[in-house]
């Protein structure tokens, strides 16, 4: 075909395709419209009304005749917590039998996998892979899509910048930008080539906003914040999964300056559905419109329906607050019917994207079911995920990777043979089964070497066998020590005021220590945790988060070194409990300590420095990389140019390995103080053993431009410096330009 023939063809199809989508668009606004009109206001509240099926699946209709009723008047427009094809089947024949036979949307939360278990959402992060974060979300949307779940309550995207909160284990740590990144990944993920696909479920952002903030690290605890930190820090990643296209937000259990953010117009109105024109619905998060009246900001569920709709929450999960109010409130004039009819619109918007008018079982299908769940790629990939997510803190003497030759290996502590705390928390179905342990995944790995094991201690120091596990130890040639958190540990409702190692396990690592065996400590936790002794006397740490089922072969593949590991901190690793809230992005300050052998009225600690024990972007490689040869296209741009900012990256070591390069930015004066650096942009890098790649970083104004004091996204002419490293605090490249005025 000619060029001019190829060209015209294109641009017919594309004018076909976006033709197609608008009147298909169209038709789904006209069909919403029509079904609207033959519903009754108690039709219509019913939409937004989702209750929680926990005691519904099992045998449907024993206790919950309740549910089932309102569910068969039309009165229930989602149902949580129900999965699989004869559960969902059932019910939605109920929903069938309304009288206007609108089908209900089944939800659950899958946030790290549904059959098939995948690293928690920190774990992920810390590959900075965002293919691989990508496929992890497709895999748990295929799994769940097939057992009649079309919605999930994932991913959650709020900044988390205190380890003692439990929930930072379901996000992507503490970063802006990268949790930017990953946003997009998983709702592209969840949700697939478009909504409708049997391999896609409806993903949510939450929780909207600012819950990771919560005071003291306390879960379900106030946020206070300024505006500059909540735009620049807190919303972007909300904004990144609202570009990509994530059907549904759920919103949050904190105040946001005193109003809850279930009944923040600024946020949800304003924000949300006015500025960033968003279309899609808003879950409340479960029970938060009810308790807006413990927050004491609502008198009783009547007012906290009425203040939910207004500052527009659409959907509300499980306070039975909008079922129980929201028809009279509509009567009694005192809620607006058009906020009914809104809500109500974008809900039905996606029943007829996911396509279950044309067929509301079509994710409830036995074959698919049982194929899905039982795709042995599965485990594979998870297993490949589970490898990138782990990051090497520390590797003295190059003690890993461990030879396969022979050696006797004491394999010791209470997460070695565990398999539930693998699992971690966050997960549909726990199937131990499915897990291959620490102890499990060294066997298969290499059968080779002799491997002996000892608990030592149970995880909360209940009960200890130390003796036992000294005498192991001293039988070995190298000891693996797996510790850390209980998979209930972190997560919901799980915030530690104490991030150190739990119960006994540091004085068993000592114990070992004494024996002058060399040591792995393997760490398996929900959450950064702070372990002094460890970090200072291990020859080696493996920071392994909670992995999976398939974490056991994971960690064995990197300390074999079948895997060379490429993960990095996702999070900065505080000292101290005490230095909490502490990022990398923090700011100068007006006394900065320049010398830390200098702290007089300064702004410091007198007993610790302000130094993280490990920073936001640390991670080890069994190779090395070498920096150098950075070039800038030019040493001035204006506004609308872009820098270019290339450096070539060698691997200098014996390993083919990937390197994770990292391109932080500062303005070092500005109308408003601005962080002392913040990552712009990174890339993850695989090169073999001698090779070298020049790598290229594009910066447009996009990425020099902050919220001015009268909340305008602005670039400001100046200087800015450039910071090219390995970690944040492994720069190895400085340069700085400046933006000119035009
Ligand atoms: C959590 C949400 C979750 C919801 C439904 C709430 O307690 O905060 O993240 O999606 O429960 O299970």
């Amino acid at each position: 075909m000619r060029n001019i023939d190829r060209f015209f063809c294109l641009t017919l199809t594309v004018c076909l395709t976006a033709g197609a989508a608008k009147a298909q668009k169209r038709t789904i606004d006209q069909r919403v419209d029509s079904l609207l009109r033959l519903m009754t206001l108690e039709e219509k509240v019913g939409q937004l009304n989702q209750y929680s099926g926990k005691d519904v699946t099992g045998p449907v209709n024993a206790n919950n005749t309740n549910q089932l009723n309102d569910i068969s008047k039309g009165l229930v427009g989602s149902m949580l917590n129900v999965r699989g094809v004869k559960d969902t089947r059932q019910i939605q024949a109920v929903a069938l039998r309304s009288r206007l036979k609108i089908p209900l949307l089944f939800s659950m939360d899958v946030i790290h996998g549904y059959r098939t278990v995948f690293p928690i959402p920190l774990a992920e992060a810390a590959s900075w892979d965002m293919e691989a974060i990508r496929s992890s979300a497709h895999i748990a949307a295929k799994e769940a899509a097939a057992v009649g779940l079309h919605w999930t309550f994932a991913p959650m995207v709020d900044v988390g910048r205190d380890p003692r909160w439990g929930r930072v284990m379901e996000g992507a740590g503490e970063d802006t930008y990268l949790g930017s990144m990953i946003a997009t990944a998983r709702v592209k993920g969840f949700q697939g080539e478009k909504l409708g696909g049997t391999d896609a479920v409806m993903a949510c952002a939450k929780h909207f906003a600012a819950y990771g903030a919560a005071m003291a690290g306390r879960d379900y605890n106030a946020v206070d914040m300024s505006d500059n930190m909540l735009w620049q820090t807190y919303l972007p990643p909300f904004k990144a999964a609202a570009d990509a296209g994530v059907a549904t937000f759920m919103n949050s259990f904190n105040t946001l300056n005193g109003i809850p953010a279930t009944g923040n117009s600024y946020l949800q109105r304003d924000i949300l559905k006015g500025k960033w024109g968003y279309k899609g619905f808003v879950v409340s998060d479960w029970g938060s419109i009810g308790e807006m009246v413990a927050w004491g900001y609502a008198a009783n569920n009547e007012d906290a329906a009425t203040k939910a709709i207004i500052a527009g929450s659409d959907m509300d999960m499980e306070s039975k607050a909008y079922i129980g109010h929201l028809t009279q409130l509509v009567k009694d004039k005192k809620v607006d019917v058009k906020l009914v009819d809104d809500a109500v619109r974008r809900i039905l918007r996606k029943k007829f994207e996911l396509g279950l008018f044309e067929d509301p079982y079509r994710f409830s299908n036995e074959a698919r079911e049982r194929e899905v769940l039982n795709d042995p790629q599965h485990k594979l990939i998870a297993r490949d995920v589970a490898q990138r997510s782990i990051v090497l803190l520390k590797n003295q003497n190059e003690l890993l990777p461990l030879a396969k030759s022979g050696k006797t290996i004491a394999v010791i502590g209470p997460l070695a043979k565990s398999k539930r705390d693998l699992e971690g928390n966050w997960i549909p179905l726990s199937d131990t089964t499915r897990v291959t342990s620490l102890y499990e995944g060294l066997q298969s790995t290499d059968g080779k070497n002799r491997y002996l094991y000892a608990k030592g201690t149970d995880i909360m120091g209940r009960e200890d066998a130390f003796e036992e596990a000294i005498a192991t130890a001293k039988k070995a040639d190298v000891v693996v020590m797996a510790l850390g958190e209980s998979w209930d540990m972190s997560g919901e409702a799980k915030s530690r005021a104490d991030i150190s190692l739990p119960g006994r396990q540091t004085e068993l690592f000592n114990a070992i220590s004494a024996t002058g065996k060399p040591i792995v400590v393997v760490l398996m936790a929900g959450r950064p945790l702070i372990f002094e002794d460890i970090a200072n006397k291990a020859q080696s740490v493996v920071y392994a988060w909670w992995l999976g089922a398939e974490g056991g072969n994971a960690i064995a593949n990197v300390l074999f070194g079948d895997y060379n590991p490429s993960g990095k901190l996702p999070v900065t690793f505080p000292r101290s409990v005490g230095q909490i809230p502490l990022s990398y992005a923090g700011y100068s300050t007006g006394r900065p300590v320049k010398n830390p052998r200098d702290i007089k009225y300064k702004s410091a600690y007198i007993d610790l420095p302000n130094t993280p024990k490990y920073a936001f972007g640390h991670g080890l490689s069994y190779t090395t990389f070498k920096y150098g040869n950075l070039k800038i296209s030019d040493t001035k741009i204006k506004k609308n140019q872009v820098l270019q900012v290339s450096f070539d990256l060698s691997n200098t070591g014996k390993y083919s390995g990937e390197e994770v390069v990292q391109l932080y930015l500062q303005d070092p004066i500005a109308s408003v103080a601005r962080p002392l650096k913040e990552l712009k942009d990174f890339q993850k890098v695989m090169l073999k053993a001698g090779e070298t790649k020049t790598i290229t970083f594009k910066i447009d104004s996009d990425k020099l431009s902050f919220y001015d004091p009268q909340m305008k996204w602005v670039a400001e002419p100046g200087n800015f410096n450039i910071m090219i490293g390995s970690a944040s605090d492994d720069i190895r490249l400085n340069s700085s330009f400046e933006l000119t005025d035009k």
